[in-house]
């Protein structure tokens, strides 16, 4: 199918420009609400000091990652060395802390894929998920936020991608689709694939920022201030971009032998992370490679039917940005 397609975009694609900017820039939080997750979080941390004056609360995802749009929940983790417990135990005492101020609706969830600790604070009305000593999660949030400073174009388009997902129903990891941490790697991963790149890729630079988090080594070239004006060879626009990235995952993307890799800035194939076959649950049916933790796959959430759904998707918003008289509208309808 990809074959009878032309490879080139509308001639009028960057009268797109001016909604998906504006889109980006209503999706943006603003100030106080900065302001009020770190009221929450020093509150937390008075808490946390009480049991455990050693602890640190750290936050991650779209909270710290600047890939957050407004009113998102907050992700918080406690680094904590306590071998007298384990983790669950650690998330029931946390619990029972948080309680006892007037925090509500703390709930212990320690049964969940990674075990965490729910509550609402009234006071900010943020809601907030702490986790515990999930520092992977924590340098994975620096990572992106580095990669975000050093081209406008990835926070830009990875809010309008994150925007989609979410009024298309292709966000929600339970039912088989992708999170937004794997769309934000997609995000990365295709601006370090344009030609000129529009992205770096940091980890394989000199390192310049290296922690060694449960036995893995996260190491890259984290002065991205001196990478400013890496992409300004390549002066594709907003409009082109969000065309480009639903085109390569309509038409494109090898879905049966590559694997996306931020790591590398390349496409690596299944066989060479032995990932061809079904392993347990996971089916390797879309493989994005987490930046640090190279044997986990992103996309082993999904599966048969989401898969189809996905890559329908993918090619619905590729054909609205190509044929439709509207597509700004279009392209976000609720599903
Ligand atoms: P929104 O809450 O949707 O705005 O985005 P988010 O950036 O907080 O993403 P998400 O809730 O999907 O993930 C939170 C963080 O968990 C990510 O930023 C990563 O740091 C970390 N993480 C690591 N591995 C995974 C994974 O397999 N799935 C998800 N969802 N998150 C992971
Ligand atoms: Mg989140």
């Amino acid at each position: 199918r990809m074959y009878k397609r032309l490879m080139t975009c509308r001639g009028d694609i960057n009268s797109l420009n001016v909604p998906f900017l504006a889109l980006y820039e209503s999706l943006i939080p603003p100030e106080e609400e900065k302001a009020k997750q770190k009221q929450l979080l020093t509150l937390l941390e008075k808490l946390v000091s009480k049991e455990w004056p050693k602890a640190q609360l750290y936050l991650y995802g779209s909270c710290a990652n600047s890939f957050g749009v407004c009113k998102s929940d907050i992700d918080v983790c406690l680094a904590i060395e306590e071998t007298a417990m384990d983790k669950s135990e650690i998330i029931l005492k946390l619990a029972d802390i948080l309680k006892s101020d007037n925090l509500q609706n703390v709930q212990a969830l320690t049964r969940a894929r990674v075990p965490i600790v729910k509550l609402m604070d009234p006071v900010t009305e943020i809601s907030c998920d702490i986790c515990v000593n999930n520092l992977l999660a924590v340098v994975n949030t620096k990572l992106l936020r580095d990669y975000a400073q050093v081209d406008a174009r990835l926070r830009q388009l990875a809010f309008i991608i994150k925007h989609w997902a979410k009024s298309r129903g292709v966000n929600e990891t339970y039912q088989g689709t992708l999170s937004s941490y794997a769309y934000v790697l997609m995000c990365i991963h295709f601006l370090q694939m344009r030609r000129p790149a529009i992205l770096p890729c940091l980890q394989e630079m000199e390192t310049t920022y290296s922690v060694t988090v449960d036995d893995i080594k996260c190491g890259y070239f984290d002065e991205v201030e001196k990478l400013r004006d890496f992409g300004r060879h390549n002066k594709e626009t907003i409009a082109q971009l969000v065309w480009g990235f639903f085109f390569y995952w309509a038409y494109c993307h090898d879905y049966a032998d590559s694997v996306i890799s931020v790591r590398t800035g390349n496409i690596i194939s299944k066989r060479e992370k032995d990932w061809t076959r079904r392993i347990g649950n996971d089916r390797h049916l879309i493989c994005i490679e987490d930046p640090f933790e190279l044997s986990h796959d992103l996309g082993r959430v999904v599966d048969k039917s989401s898969i189809k759904v996905l890559r329908e998707e993918f090619e619905r918003a590729a054909d609205i940005l190509q044929y439709d008289s509207n597509p700004c509208v279009k392209l976000f309808e609720p599903y």
